[in-house]
């Protein structure tokens, strides 16, 4: 199990030819840790896909402004607005004067409600996609979230998945990539993450969520950017595995102690 005893920021790593991680770490513990990424794309338009740890503070920061010189930013998506995801906003705003906060309507209400300068925002309308000089960037609702604003999207031309939250994984230590994490840990770190981070998951309807799984599939990213586990390239197959095996089987899926039909059945 890890040592790690702070957050830690780690250099930039290539994912594919034209995005690039920002990961870092943070303890959890007596669970492991956590990976914490942010993503940046550069190009004519360069994009950042959220902020990381407020707690990293100039460590981000730093790492962010090796890869790119922040006057030329010109968006930041937002994938939600949970303190892990929008944790230096406020300060590369500051620092990137140009760049515009994409978010939907929730999303733009949470950050009002965070003292957040709205004059920033680029509201994404139902239905819209963010239009670059080189390329589009399709929303889309993933597959498991902790909070309802959340956006990924899908970058056809590179085929990068952006899946925010979901296929997050707590992890016995630090690793640089996806191919290193045996499947034990794998599995295991889904499903105690998405466990915690989608309760509502133990009364999906299995069906539908077996449904939403092979629509990822036939999707078939090249790639799949998540908040919470390294670039899984190539990932896709065994990733809607693991979540098929874990949430859409009665054998393997658990029963949430707090949902109402166990309270009312303790309750009498
Ligand atoms: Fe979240
Ligand atoms: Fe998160």
């Amino acid at each position: 199990m890890s040592k790690l005893q702070q957050p830690v920021m780690l250099s930039a790593l290539m994912a594919g030819d034209s995005w690039t991680v920002l990961p870092a770490f943070v303890p959890v513990p007596g669970m492991g840790v956590l990976p914490v990424n942010s993503f940046l794309l550069q190009g004519s338009e360069p994009l950042l896909v959220d902020t990381g740890l407020a707690m990293l503070g100039d460590a981000y920061l730093e790492v962010l402004a090796s890869e790119i010189d922040l006057d030329d930013l010109c968006w930041i998506w937002l994938s939600h607005t949970d303190a892990d995801h929008i944790g230096n906003l406020a300060s590369v705003l500051e620092r990137a004067p140009k760049a515009k906060v994409v978010t939907n309507f929730l999303g733009m209400g949470k950050m009002n409600m965070l003292g957040h300068d709205l004059s920033r925002v680029h509201l994404l309308e139902p239905g819209a996609r963010l239009e670059l000089s080189d390329r589009t960037l399709t929303p889309v609702r993933p597959l498991y979230y902790d909070a309802p604003e959340t956006i990924g999207f899908m970058d056809s031309r590179s085929g990068t998945f952006f899946a925010a939250d979901s296929f997050g994984a707590l992890l016995p230590d630090i690793v640089s990539t996806f191919e290193e994490i045996d499947e034990d840990s794998l599995r295991d770190g889904m499903a105690l993450w998405s466990t915690v981070d989608a309760p509502w998951l133990t009364s999906a309807d299995q069906a539908k969520f077996a449904q939403a799984l092979s629509a990822m599939r036939q999707i078939a990213p090249e790639r799949i950017l998540s908040g919470h586990l390294p670039v899984a390239n190539r990932g896709v197959e065994r990733l809607t595995r693991i979540v098929h095996e874990f949430w859409c089987t009665d054998t393997e899926r658990v029963a949430d102690p707090l949902s109402i039909e166990m309270v009312a059945a303790s309750l009498g």
